[in-house]
Protein backbone atom coordinates (compact mmCIF):
# COMPACT_ATOMS: atom_id res chain seq x y z
CA UNK A 1 0.00 0.00 0.00
CA UNK A 2 1.77 3.00 -0.74
CA UNK A 3 1.21 6.33 1.31
CA UNK A 4 -0.92 4.87 4.02
CA UNK A 5 -2.69 6.48 6.76
CA UNK A 6 -1.20 6.89 9.82
CA UNK A 7 -2.51 4.48 12.72
CA UNK A 8 -2.33 6.13 16.49
CA UNK A 9 -0.75 3.55 18.71
CA UNK A 10 -2.49 4.63 22.36
CA UNK A 11 -0.40 2.63 25.07
CA UNK A 12 -1.99 1.80 27.69
CA UNK A 13 0.17 -0.16 30.31
CA UNK A 14 0.66 2.39 32.91
CA UNK A 15 -3.22 3.02 32.85
CA UNK A 16 -5.40 0.12 32.00
CA UNK A 17 -2.74 -2.15 32.52
CA UNK A 18 -1.75 -1.54 36.44
CA UNK A 19 -5.80 -2.39 36.76
CA UNK A 20 -4.57 -5.65 36.54
CA UNK A 21 -4.65 -7.59 39.77
CA UNK A 22 -1.48 -7.04 41.60
CA UNK A 23 0.01 -4.95 38.66
CA UNK A 24 0.25 -1.57 39.93
CA UNK A 25 3.86 0.22 39.24
CA UNK A 26 5.86 2.43 41.56
CA UNK A 27 7.03 5.65 40.04
CA UNK A 28 10.30 4.51 38.92
CA UNK A 29 8.97 1.31 37.44
CA UNK A 30 6.38 3.52 35.34
CA UNK A 31 9.06 5.44 34.03
CA UNK A 32 11.19 2.79 32.83
CA UNK A 33 8.50 1.56 31.07
CA UNK A 34 7.35 4.99 29.59
CA UNK A 35 10.90 5.32 28.04
CA UNK A 36 10.71 2.03 26.38
CA UNK A 37 7.12 2.98 24.75
CA UNK A 38 8.86 6.51 24.00
CA UNK A 39 12.02 4.37 22.28
CA UNK A 40 9.45 2.31 20.52
CA UNK A 41 7.88 5.80 19.11
CA UNK A 42 4.37 4.88 20.58
CA UNK A 43 1.84 7.96 19.71
CA UNK A 44 0.50 8.22 23.01
CA UNK A 45 1.20 6.81 26.64
CA UNK A 46 -1.51 7.26 29.12
CA UNK A 47 0.44 7.25 32.25
CA UNK A 48 -1.89 7.13 34.53
CA UNK A 49 -5.13 8.53 37.01
CA UNK A 50 -3.92 11.27 38.07
CA UNK A 51 -6.61 11.56 40.79
CA UNK A 52 -6.44 7.80 42.64
CA UNK A 53 -3.88 8.79 44.13
CA UNK A 54 -0.77 11.18 45.31
CA UNK A 55 1.26 8.42 43.93
CA UNK A 56 0.20 8.34 41.01
CA UNK A 57 -0.38 11.95 40.45
CA UNK A 58 3.53 11.58 40.99
CA UNK A 59 3.47 9.36 38.58
CA UNK A 60 1.74 11.22 35.39
CA UNK A 61 3.73 13.84 36.28
CA UNK A 62 7.11 12.29 36.31
CA UNK A 63 6.64 10.82 33.17
CA UNK A 64 5.56 14.16 31.17
CA UNK A 65 8.13 15.93 32.54
CA UNK A 66 10.64 12.50 30.93
CA UNK A 67 9.13 12.11 27.46
CA UNK A 68 9.26 14.37 24.57
CA UNK A 69 8.25 12.77 21.55
CA UNK A 70 5.37 10.76 22.64
CA UNK A 71 2.15 12.82 24.16
CA UNK A 72 1.58 12.05 27.55
CA UNK A 73 -1.82 11.15 28.35
CA UNK A 74 -4.12 11.75 31.61
CA UNK A 75 -6.83 10.14 32.80
CA UNK A 76 -10.48 12.07 33.95
CA UNK A 77 -13.69 11.09 34.72
CA UNK A 78 -16.33 14.09 33.66
CA UNK A 79 -15.47 15.60 36.64
CA UNK A 80 -13.87 18.99 37.73
CA UNK A 81 -11.41 17.80 40.28
CA UNK A 82 -10.24 14.84 38.03
CA UNK A 83 -9.49 17.42 34.97
CA UNK A 84 -8.15 19.68 37.20
CA UNK A 85 -5.62 16.77 38.69
CA UNK A 86 -5.16 15.32 35.09
CA UNK A 87 -4.42 19.09 34.02
CA UNK A 88 -1.94 20.18 36.70
CA UNK A 89 -0.28 16.76 36.10
CA UNK A 90 0.38 17.33 32.91
CA UNK A 91 1.93 20.93 32.97
CA UNK A 92 5.40 19.80 32.14
CA UNK A 93 4.81 17.32 29.31
CA UNK A 94 5.72 18.51 25.75
CA UNK A 95 2.54 16.69 24.53
CA UNK A 96 -0.04 16.40 26.48
CA UNK A 97 -3.46 14.83 26.23
CA UNK A 98 -6.75 14.90 28.66
CA UNK A 99 -8.55 11.67 28.24
CA UNK A 100 -11.85 12.02 30.25
CA UNK A 101 -15.46 9.72 30.09
CA UNK A 102 -18.51 8.79 30.87
CA UNK A 103 -20.58 6.00 31.07
CA UNK A 104 -23.15 5.72 28.13
CA UNK A 105 -24.66 2.14 28.13
CA UNK A 106 -28.35 1.65 29.98
CA UNK A 107 -26.74 -0.29 32.64
CA UNK A 108 -24.26 2.00 33.44
CA UNK A 109 -26.26 5.09 33.36
CA UNK A 110 -28.82 3.57 35.61
CA UNK A 111 -27.10 1.49 37.88
CA UNK A 112 -23.93 3.10 38.03
CA UNK A 113 -24.08 6.86 37.31
CA UNK A 114 -27.55 7.34 38.08
CA UNK A 115 -28.16 9.87 35.76
CA UNK A 116 -30.87 10.30 32.76
CA UNK A 117 -29.32 10.22 29.20
CA UNK A 118 -29.46 14.25 29.29
CA UNK A 119 -27.32 14.89 32.11
CA UNK A 120 -24.57 12.57 30.52
CA UNK A 121 -24.59 14.31 27.44
CA UNK A 122 -24.56 17.70 29.54
CA UNK A 123 -21.62 16.59 31.79
CA UNK A 124 -19.53 15.08 29.34
CA UNK A 125 -20.06 18.26 26.77
CA UNK A 126 -18.80 20.35 30.11
CA UNK A 127 -15.83 18.32 30.75
CA UNK A 128 -14.66 18.39 27.40
CA UNK A 129 -14.65 22.50 27.39
CA UNK A 130 -13.15 22.37 30.87
CA UNK A 131 -10.52 20.06 29.45
CA UNK A 132 -9.66 22.43 26.72
CA UNK A 133 -8.73 24.82 28.96
CA UNK A 134 -5.68 22.92 29.81
CA UNK A 135 -5.05 21.59 26.39
CA UNK A 136 -6.15 21.54 23.22
CA UNK A 137 -5.69 18.08 22.62
CA UNK A 138 -8.75 16.13 24.45
CA UNK A 139 -10.03 12.67 24.08
CA UNK A 140 -13.65 11.49 25.38
CA UNK A 141 -14.73 8.18 25.68
CA UNK A 142 -18.04 6.61 26.19
CA UNK A 143 -17.45 4.33 28.40
CA UNK A 144 -19.46 0.57 28.05
CA UNK A 145 -19.64 2.01 24.18
CA UNK A 146 -19.88 -1.60 23.29
CA UNK A 147 -23.53 -2.07 24.88
CA UNK A 148 -24.44 1.65 23.94
CA UNK A 149 -27.43 2.62 21.59
CA UNK A 150 -25.75 3.36 18.87
CA UNK A 151 -28.38 6.32 18.52
CA UNK A 152 -26.98 7.56 21.76
CA UNK A 153 -23.78 7.45 21.02
CA UNK A 154 -23.96 9.78 17.68
CA UNK A 155 -25.73 12.10 20.11
CA UNK A 156 -23.08 12.16 22.37
CA UNK A 157 -20.72 12.14 20.24
CA UNK A 158 -21.24 14.89 17.89
CA UNK A 159 -22.39 17.38 21.18
CA UNK A 160 -18.26 16.73 22.19
CA UNK A 161 -17.00 16.93 19.44
CA UNK A 162 -18.29 20.38 19.11
CA UNK A 163 -17.59 21.23 22.15
CA UNK A 164 -13.74 20.48 21.31
CA UNK A 165 -12.72 16.89 21.32
CA UNK A 166 -10.40 15.68 18.96
CA UNK A 167 -10.21 11.82 19.51
CA UNK A 168 -13.42 10.16 20.24
CA UNK A 169 -12.81 6.70 21.32
CA UNK A 170 -15.55 4.12 21.55
CA UNK A 171 -14.38 1.72 24.30
CA UNK A 172 -16.13 -2.00 24.48
CA UNK A 173 -15.52 -1.95 28.24
CA UNK A 174 -16.98 -5.56 29.03
CA UNK A 175 -15.19 -7.47 25.99
CA UNK A 176 -18.98 -7.87 25.02
CA UNK A 177 -18.12 -7.04 20.98
CA UNK A 178 -18.31 -8.89 17.79
CA UNK A 179 -15.50 -8.34 15.71
CA UNK A 180 -18.00 -7.61 11.98
CA UNK A 181 -20.59 -6.00 14.46
CA UNK A 182 -18.24 -3.63 16.29
CA UNK A 183 -16.09 -2.71 12.84
CA UNK A 184 -19.80 -1.90 11.48
CA UNK A 185 -21.02 0.40 14.36
CA UNK A 186 -17.61 2.42 13.53
CA UNK A 187 -18.14 2.82 10.35
CA UNK A 188 -21.99 3.79 10.88
CA UNK A 189 -20.63 6.15 13.83
CA UNK A 190 -18.21 7.86 11.14
CA UNK A 191 -20.88 7.80 8.32
CA UNK A 192 -23.80 9.72 10.73
CA UNK A 193 -22.05 11.90 12.90
CA UNK A 194 -21.97 15.51 11.07
CA UNK A 195 -18.60 16.54 12.37
CA UNK A 196 -17.10 13.40 12.62
CA UNK A 197 -14.08 14.57 10.36
CA UNK A 198 -13.50 16.78 13.24
CA UNK A 199 -12.08 13.83 15.13
CA UNK A 200 -10.02 10.50 14.81
CA UNK A 201 -12.12 7.85 16.21
CA UNK A 202 -10.32 5.48 18.12
CA UNK A 203 -11.36 1.94 20.08
CA UNK A 204 -10.63 0.46 23.16
CA UNK A 205 -11.32 -3.13 23.35
CA UNK A 206 -11.44 -5.53 26.30
CA UNK A 207 -10.63 -9.57 25.66
CA UNK A 208 -12.98 -11.12 27.71
CA UNK A 209 -14.09 -13.06 24.90
CA UNK A 210 -10.56 -13.27 23.66
CA UNK A 211 -11.83 -10.53 21.14
CA UNK A 212 -10.01 -7.62 21.66
CA UNK A 213 -7.55 -7.26 18.68
CA UNK A 214 -10.56 -8.72 16.50
CA UNK A 215 -12.37 -6.06 17.45
CA UNK A 216 -9.71 -3.64 17.22
CA UNK A 217 -8.21 -4.58 14.01
CA UNK A 218 -12.69 -4.97 12.56
CA UNK A 219 -12.08 -1.53 13.58
CA UNK A 220 -9.22 -0.19 11.83
CA UNK A 221 -10.45 -1.56 8.63
CA UNK A 222 -13.71 0.08 9.05
CA UNK A 223 -11.89 3.48 9.55
CA UNK A 224 -11.04 3.93 13.24
CA UNK A 225 -7.40 5.32 13.19
CA UNK A 226 -6.31 5.03 17.12
CA UNK A 227 -6.08 1.84 18.99
CA UNK A 228 -5.92 1.43 22.53
CA UNK A 229 -3.36 -0.97 23.61
CA UNK A 230 -1.17 -2.69 26.10
CA UNK A 231 2.06 -4.12 26.34
CA UNK A 232 1.42 -8.42 26.39
CA UNK A 233 -2.32 -7.36 26.14
CA UNK A 234 -2.21 -6.52 29.81
CA UNK A 235 -5.40 -5.07 31.51
CA UNK A 236 -8.71 -5.08 33.66
CA UNK A 237 -10.06 -8.86 33.97
CA UNK A 238 -9.15 -10.57 30.57
CA UNK A 239 -6.87 -7.43 29.59
CA UNK A 240 -6.95 -5.07 26.57
CA UNK A 241 -5.93 -5.62 23.02
CA UNK A 242 -2.07 -6.73 22.55
CA UNK A 243 -0.29 -3.95 21.02
CA UNK A 244 2.07 -6.09 19.60
CA UNK A 245 -0.04 -8.63 18.09
CA UNK A 246 -2.65 -5.06 16.27
CA UNK A 247 0.94 -3.28 15.16
CA UNK A 248 2.07 -6.52 13.91
CA UNK A 249 -1.00 -7.72 11.95
CA UNK A 250 -1.20 -4.31 10.50
CA UNK A 251 2.42 -4.28 9.46
CA UNK A 252 2.33 -7.68 8.43
CA UNK A 253 -0.76 -7.08 5.82
CA UNK A 254 -0.62 -4.01 4.16
CA UNK A 255 -2.53 -5.63 1.45
CA UNK A 256 -5.62 -5.21 3.68
CA UNK A 257 -5.11 -2.39 5.73
CA UNK A 258 -4.96 1.02 4.46
CA UNK A 259 -2.81 2.18 7.70
CA UNK A 260 0.38 1.55 9.23
CA UNK A 261 2.20 2.72 12.50
CA UNK A 262 4.78 4.86 13.22
CA UNK A 263 6.22 2.13 15.76
CA UNK A 264 9.74 0.58 15.85
CA UNK A 265 8.85 -3.02 15.91
CA UNK A 266 12.07 -4.09 16.83
CA UNK A 267 11.73 -2.98 20.49
CA UNK A 268 8.79 -4.91 20.46
CA UNK A 269 10.10 -7.90 22.48
CA UNK A 270 12.34 -5.90 25.06
CA UNK A 271 9.15 -3.84 25.88
CA UNK A 272 7.10 -6.95 26.54
CA UNK A 273 10.32 -8.57 28.66
CA UNK A 274 10.24 -5.39 30.66
CA UNK A 275 6.56 -4.95 31.25
CA UNK A 276 6.42 -8.82 32.04
CA UNK A 277 9.39 -8.59 34.30
CA UNK A 278 8.59 -5.17 36.45
CA UNK A 279 4.33 -6.21 37.32
CA UNK A 280 4.91 -10.36 37.70
CA UNK A 281 2.85 -11.55 34.75
CA UNK A 282 4.18 -13.87 32.71
CA UNK A 283 4.17 -14.44 29.07
CA UNK A 284 2.69 -17.93 27.75
CA UNK A 285 4.80 -19.51 25.96
CA UNK A 286 2.33 -19.81 22.70
CA UNK A 287 1.87 -15.99 22.72
CA UNK A 288 1.82 -14.37 19.44
CA UNK A 289 4.93 -12.42 18.77
CA UNK A 290 6.49 -11.90 22.17
CA UNK A 291 5.52 -15.85 23.76
CA UNK A 292 9.10 -17.92 23.72
CA UNK A 293 7.09 -20.50 21.28
CA UNK A 294 6.41 -17.54 18.82
CA UNK A 295 9.21 -18.31 16.31
CA UNK A 296 10.60 -21.91 17.22
CA UNK A 297 9.54 -24.62 14.73
CA UNK A 298 9.74 -27.97 16.50
CA UNK A 299 8.36 -30.27 13.82
CA UNK A 300 10.75 -31.65 11.48
CA UNK A 301 8.42 -30.99 8.03
CA UNK A 302 8.58 -27.19 9.72
CA UNK A 303 12.26 -26.90 9.71
CA UNK A 304 13.14 -28.57 7.08
CA UNK A 305 10.72 -26.25 5.05
CA UNK A 306 11.93 -22.77 6.92
CA UNK A 307 15.47 -24.03 6.43
CA UNK A 308 15.18 -24.11 2.48
CA UNK A 309 12.58 -20.94 2.53
CA UNK A 310 11.87 -18.91 5.37
CA UNK A 311 8.35 -17.65 3.86
CA UNK A 312 7.36 -21.03 3.82
CA UNK A 313 5.63 -21.06 7.47
CA UNK A 314 7.43 -17.57 8.91
CA UNK A 315 5.08 -14.39 7.89
CA UNK A 316 7.05 -12.40 10.43
CA UNK A 317 11.07 -12.44 11.35
CA UNK A 318 11.63 -13.17 14.36
CA UNK A 319 14.21 -10.04 14.62
CA UNK A 320 12.23 -7.73 13.15
CA UNK A 321 10.35 -7.20 16.43
CA UNK A 322 13.43 -7.91 18.45
CA UNK A 323 14.09 -11.16 19.26
CA UNK A 324 17.63 -11.02 18.54
CA UNK A 325 17.94 -7.85 21.41
CA UNK A 326 18.38 -10.61 24.21
CA UNK A 327 21.98 -10.90 23.92
CA UNK A 328 24.53 -12.56 25.31
CA UNK A 329 26.27 -9.37 26.65
CA UNK A 330 28.63 -10.32 29.74
CA UNK A 331 30.14 -13.00 31.90
CA UNK A 332 32.06 -12.55 34.84
CA UNK A 333 35.16 -10.81 33.73
CA UNK A 334 32.92 -7.87 32.82
CA UNK A 335 33.70 -4.93 34.00
CA UNK A 336 31.76 -2.42 35.35
CA UNK A 337 32.07 0.02 32.46
CA UNK A 338 30.61 -2.65 30.69
CA UNK A 339 27.93 -3.11 33.37
CA UNK A 340 26.71 0.31 33.26
CA UNK A 341 26.76 1.20 29.61
CA UNK A 342 24.86 -1.93 28.95
CA UNK A 343 21.98 -0.77 31.72
CA UNK A 344 21.93 2.54 30.22
CA UNK A 345 21.15 0.78 26.51
CA UNK A 346 18.70 -1.05 28.15
CA UNK A 347 17.28 2.33 30.09
CA UNK A 348 18.26 0.88 33.06
CA UNK A 349 19.44 4.52 35.45
CA UNK A 350 20.54 3.72 38.78
CA UNK A 351 19.61 6.73 41.52
CA UNK A 352 23.27 6.99 43.25
CA UNK A 353 26.69 5.14 42.68
CA UNK A 354 25.75 3.22 45.66
CA UNK A 355 22.54 1.69 43.74
CA UNK A 356 24.94 0.94 40.91
CA UNK A 357 27.41 -0.30 43.05
CA UNK A 358 25.09 -2.92 44.41
CA UNK A 359 23.79 -4.34 41.59
CA UNK A 360 27.51 -4.58 40.07
CA UNK A 361 28.16 -6.92 43.28
CA UNK A 362 24.87 -9.13 42.44
CA UNK A 363 25.97 -9.66 38.92
CA UNK A 364 29.34 -10.31 39.67
CA UNK A 365 27.77 -13.00 42.06
CA UNK A 366 25.01 -14.00 39.39
CA UNK A 367 28.49 -14.62 36.91
CA UNK A 368 29.93 -17.23 39.57
CA UNK A 369 26.65 -19.24 39.28
CA UNK A 370 25.83 -18.28 35.63
CA UNK A 371 28.37 -18.66 32.82
CA UNK A 372 26.36 -16.58 30.33
CA UNK A 373 24.75 -13.24 31.51
CA UNK A 374 21.87 -11.91 29.08
CA UNK A 375 20.19 -8.50 28.80
CA UNK A 376 17.06 -10.07 30.35
CA UNK A 377 19.27 -11.83 33.52
CA UNK A 378 20.50 -7.68 33.64
CA UNK A 379 16.52 -6.60 33.97
CA UNK A 380 15.72 -9.68 36.34
CA UNK A 381 18.67 -7.82 38.53
CA UNK A 382 16.44 -4.55 39.19
CA UNK A 383 13.31 -6.07 39.31
CA UNK A 384 14.71 -8.61 41.93
CA UNK A 385 13.30 -7.96 45.23
CA UNK A 386 17.10 -7.22 46.36
CA UNK A 387 17.24 -4.39 44.27
CA UNK A 388 16.67 -0.98 46.21
CA UNK A 389 15.42 -3.36 49.31
CA UNK A 390 17.06 -1.11 51.92
CA UNK A 391 14.23 0.49 52.41
CA UNK A 392 11.82 -2.38 53.15
CA UNK A 393 10.25 -3.50 56.04
CA UNK A 394 11.08 -7.36 55.91
CA UNK A 395 14.31 -8.68 54.81
CA UNK A 396 15.63 -12.01 53.65
CA UNK A 397 18.88 -13.00 55.69
CA UNK A 398 19.07 -16.79 54.97
CA UNK A 399 16.97 -20.10 54.40
CA UNK A 400 17.84 -23.03 54.59
CA UNK A 401 16.17 -26.12 53.06
CA UNK A 402 15.80 -29.64 52.67
CA UNK A 403 14.29 -31.74 50.50
CA UNK A 404 14.75 -35.70 50.27
CA UNK A 405 12.89 -38.25 48.67
CA UNK A 406 10.44 -40.24 51.21
CA UNK A 407 10.58 -37.08 54.04
CA UNK A 408 8.67 -34.03 54.42
CA UNK A 409 11.02 -31.11 53.36
CA UNK A 410 11.49 -28.92 55.74
CA UNK A 411 12.83 -25.02 56.19
CA UNK A 412 14.89 -22.71 58.68
CA UNK A 413 14.36 -18.93 57.41
CA UNK A 414 16.08 -16.02 58.47
CA UNK A 415 14.87 -13.10 58.51
CA UNK A 416 15.15 -9.22 59.46
CA UNK A 417 11.68 -7.39 60.47
CA UNK A 418 12.18 -3.34 61.23
CA UNK A 419 15.60 -4.11 61.41
CA UNK A 420 15.27 -7.28 64.12
CA UNK A 421 16.55 -10.82 62.83
CA UNK A 422 13.85 -13.40 63.57
CA UNK A 423 14.25 -16.86 62.69
CA UNK A 424 11.76 -19.84 62.33
CA UNK A 425 11.27 -23.36 60.99
CA UNK A 426 8.37 -25.12 59.29
CA UNK A 427 7.78 -28.54 57.39
CA UNK A 428 5.61 -28.29 54.09
CA UNK A 429 4.31 -30.23 51.10
CA UNK A 430 7.47 -29.17 49.31
CA UNK A 431 10.72 -26.62 50.00
CA UNK A 432 8.96 -24.00 48.89
CA UNK A 433 5.57 -24.91 51.04
CA UNK A 434 7.87 -25.44 54.22
CA UNK A 435 9.96 -21.36 53.28
CA UNK A 436 6.53 -20.04 52.71
CA UNK A 437 5.74 -21.52 56.29
CA UNK A 438 8.60 -20.26 57.81
CA UNK A 439 8.43 -16.61 56.90
CA UNK A 440 4.62 -16.62 57.48
CA UNK A 441 5.17 -18.08 60.81
CA UNK A 442 7.38 -14.93 62.11
CA UNK A 443 5.20 -12.44 59.94
CA UNK A 444 2.03 -13.95 61.08
CA UNK A 445 0.02 -12.03 58.18
CA UNK A 446 -3.31 -13.48 57.25
CA UNK A 447 -2.46 -13.47 53.77
CA UNK A 448 -4.22 -15.23 51.20
CA UNK A 449 -2.05 -16.67 48.49
CA UNK A 450 -3.62 -16.09 44.89
CA UNK A 451 -0.87 -17.12 42.21
CA UNK A 452 2.39 -18.74 42.55
CA UNK A 453 4.51 -18.74 39.40
CA UNK A 454 7.90 -19.68 38.52
CA UNK A 455 9.25 -19.13 34.92
CA UNK A 456 12.62 -19.34 33.86
CA UNK A 457 14.66 -16.35 32.64
CA UNK A 458 16.53 -17.51 30.19
CA UNK A 459 17.58 -21.07 28.97
CA UNK A 460 19.68 -23.84 30.90
CA UNK A 461 19.72 -25.30 33.83
CA UNK A 462 21.61 -22.93 35.36
CA UNK A 463 19.21 -20.19 34.47
CA UNK A 464 17.75 -17.49 36.66
CA UNK A 465 14.42 -19.01 38.09
CA UNK A 466 11.44 -15.37 38.10
CA UNK A 467 8.92 -16.06 40.67
CA UNK A 468 5.80 -13.78 40.81
CA UNK A 469 3.92 -14.74 44.24
CA UNK A 470 0.22 -12.84 44.35
CA UNK A 471 -1.25 -11.70 47.82
CA UNK A 472 -4.35 -10.89 49.05
CA UNK A 473 -5.36 -9.25 52.14
CA UNK A 474 -8.48 -7.82 52.93
CA UNK A 475 -9.36 -6.88 49.65
CA UNK A 476 -6.10 -5.50 48.47
CA UNK A 477 -3.62 -7.78 45.90
CA UNK A 478 0.14 -6.99 45.31
CA UNK A 479 2.49 -9.19 43.13
CA UNK A 480 5.74 -9.98 44.16
CA UNK A 481 9.12 -11.00 42.35
CA UNK A 482 12.17 -12.88 43.01
CA UNK A 483 14.94 -14.21 40.94
CA UNK A 484 17.41 -16.46 41.77
CA UNK A 485 19.31 -19.28 40.27
CA UNK A 486 17.55 -21.08 43.21
CA UNK A 487 14.47 -21.20 42.48
CA UNK A 488 13.17 -22.03 46.13
CA UNK A 489 15.66 -18.43 47.24
CA UNK A 490 13.57 -16.47 44.20
CA UNK A 491 10.64 -18.06 46.07
CA UNK A 492 11.18 -16.75 49.01
CA UNK A 493 12.27 -13.48 48.08
CA UNK A 494 9.30 -13.06 45.59
CA UNK A 495 7.30 -14.32 49.22
CA UNK A 496 8.77 -11.08 50.79
CA UNK A 497 8.76 -8.39 48.38
CA UNK A 498 4.89 -9.10 48.38
CA UNK A 499 4.58 -8.94 51.63
CA UNK A 500 6.87 -5.51 51.71
CA UNK A 501 4.45 -4.31 49.08
CA UNK A 502 1.30 -5.15 50.95
CA UNK A 503 2.83 -2.93 54.08
CA UNK A 504 3.48 -0.12 51.41
CA UNK A 505 0.50 -0.50 48.90
CA UNK A 506 -1.42 2.66 49.63
CA UNK A 507 -5.24 3.65 49.19
CA UNK A 508 -5.75 4.83 45.07
CA UNK A 509 -9.30 4.98 43.27
CA UNK A 510 -10.35 2.87 40.54
CA UNK A 511 -11.45 4.93 37.59
CA UNK A 512 -14.54 3.08 36.80
CA UNK A 513 -16.14 2.43 39.80
CA UNK A 514 -17.73 5.59 41.78
CA UNK A 515 -20.23 7.87 41.03
CA UNK A 516 -19.52 9.43 37.30
O1 LIG B 1 -12.50 0.05 29.41
C1 LIG B 1 -12.82 1.24 29.46
O2 LIG B 1 -13.95 1.65 29.17
C2 LIG B 1 -11.82 2.18 29.93
C3 LIG B 1 -12.18 3.63 29.79
C4 LIG B 1 -11.74 4.42 30.97
C5 LIG B 1 -11.63 4.15 28.50
O3 LIG B 1 -10.75 1.80 30.33
ZN1 LIG C 1 -10.39 -0.31 29.71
Amino acid sequence: MSNPERLIIFDTTLRDGEQSPGASMTREEKLRIAKALEKMRVDVIEAGFPIASTGDFDAVRAVAEAVSDSTVCGLARALEADIDRAGEALRGANSGRIHTFIATSPIHMQQKLRMAPDKVVEQAVWAVRHARNYTDDVEFSAEDAGRSDPEFLCRIFEAVIDAGATTINVPDTVGYAMPAQFGETIRQLMERIPNAHKAVFSVHCHNDLGLAVANSLSAVKNGARQVECTINGLGERAGNASLEEVVMAVRTRPDYFACDTALDATQIVPSSRLVSSITGFPVQPNKAIVGANAFAHESGIHQDGVLKSRETYEIMRAEDVGWSHNRMVMGKHSGRNAFRTRMQELDILFNSEEELNDVFRRFKELADKKHEIFDDDLRALVTDAGFRAEHERIKLISLKVCSETGETPHAGVVIAVDGEERSATALGGGPVDASFKAIESIIGSRVRLQLYSVNAITSGTDAQGEVTVRLEREGRIVNGQGADTDIVIASAKAYINAHNKLAQAPERAHPQQGDV
